[in-house]
């Protein structure tokens, strides 16, 4: 059964832009995605997409609909009311270049900044082994899609710029996280976690998580143990005791955690 659906779509660059008013033929069964691409070859043939895969896969749709960030090809239509004007607008936190494409470079370079797994010396059988319950902790983190929409709705950056130099921001977290807890790797990333990409700010309110497509419990299962493991080596007698001797002279040390 086809129907008339009302959209409000953000229409734009990057000197501003506005919301303009669509009436779309939609079919049940379709998803947001669908009914832009008519529009776009119905009405507005100059409309700006960033899409790719059309299964949840590529994580290149990410926009705002109805002012909550989802993707566009996996939010049904049945999701609204038939009669209901479904506003969408692009991710906020990032500059737009078009329309509802945006710039998501400041993603691309908070990623440059971990470093990358460094693994420790095979055994001696040339093999390296780990625990079945690391290998399923790491697949949870893995299935992320680089949606960015966790990293859009962060309120640490999503109205402030200023916290973008000083914050990687939850996907981020995940990745330091994944490669903290990694049995194998030789790096300690818990500091560089906590003073360089800003694992104090986030006051975990867990927006991140209920926004991901992939149900990842990025609060839950990234974001607190990372925290924990950064308090015990914070308050570890030894690693202390080094903090005195070494950093004596050059001011206090960040608290949050
Ligand atoms: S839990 Fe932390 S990282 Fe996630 S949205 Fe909230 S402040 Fe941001
Ligand atoms: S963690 Fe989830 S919301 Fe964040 S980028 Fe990955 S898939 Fe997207
Ligand atoms: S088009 Fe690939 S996730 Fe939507």
């Amino acid at each position: 059964m086809s129907y008339d659906l009302k959209l409000r779509v953000w229409r734009g660059d990057s000197s501003g832009g506005e919301l303009d008013d669509y009436v779309v033929d939609a079919e049940e069964g379709e998803v947001i995605l669908d009914v832009l691409h008519r529009l776009q070859a119905t009405q507005a043939g100059d409309l700006a997409i960033r899409w790719n895969c059309k299964a949840g896969k590529c994580g290149s749709c990410s926009a705002e609909i109805n002012g909550r960030p989802r993707l566009m090809c996996m939010t049904r239509l049945s999701d609204f009311e038939p009669d209901e004007t479904i506003t969408i607008t692009p991710m906020r936190t990032f500059p737009v270049i078009r329309d509802l494409v945006t710039d998501v470079s400041f993603n691309y370079e908070k990623a440059r900044e971990v470093p990358a797994f460094a693994p420790a010396e095979p055994d001696a059988d040339g093999k390296r082994r780990m625990m079945q319950e690391d290998v399923e902790r790491g697949q949870e983190f893995r299935k992320c899609i680089e949606c960015f929409l966790c990293q859009d709705v962060c309120h640490v950056v999503r109205d402030h710029e200023e916290n973008k130099p000083a914050y990687a921001g939850p996907r981020f977290f995940l990745r330091y996280a994944e490669l903290d807890m990694h049995p194998l790797d030789t790096n300690d990333r818990r500091n560089l976690a906590q003073e360089a990409a800003g694992l104090g700010m986030c006051n975990i309110t867990k927006c991140c998580t209920e926004v991901c497509p992939e149900g990842i419990k990025i609060t839950d299962n990234a974001i607190i143990p990372m925290k924990e493991r950064v308090v015990d080596r914070k308050y570890d007698p030894v690693v202390w005791l080094g903090n005195k001797i070494f950093r004596r002279g050059q001011g206090p040390e960040r608290d949050e955690v």
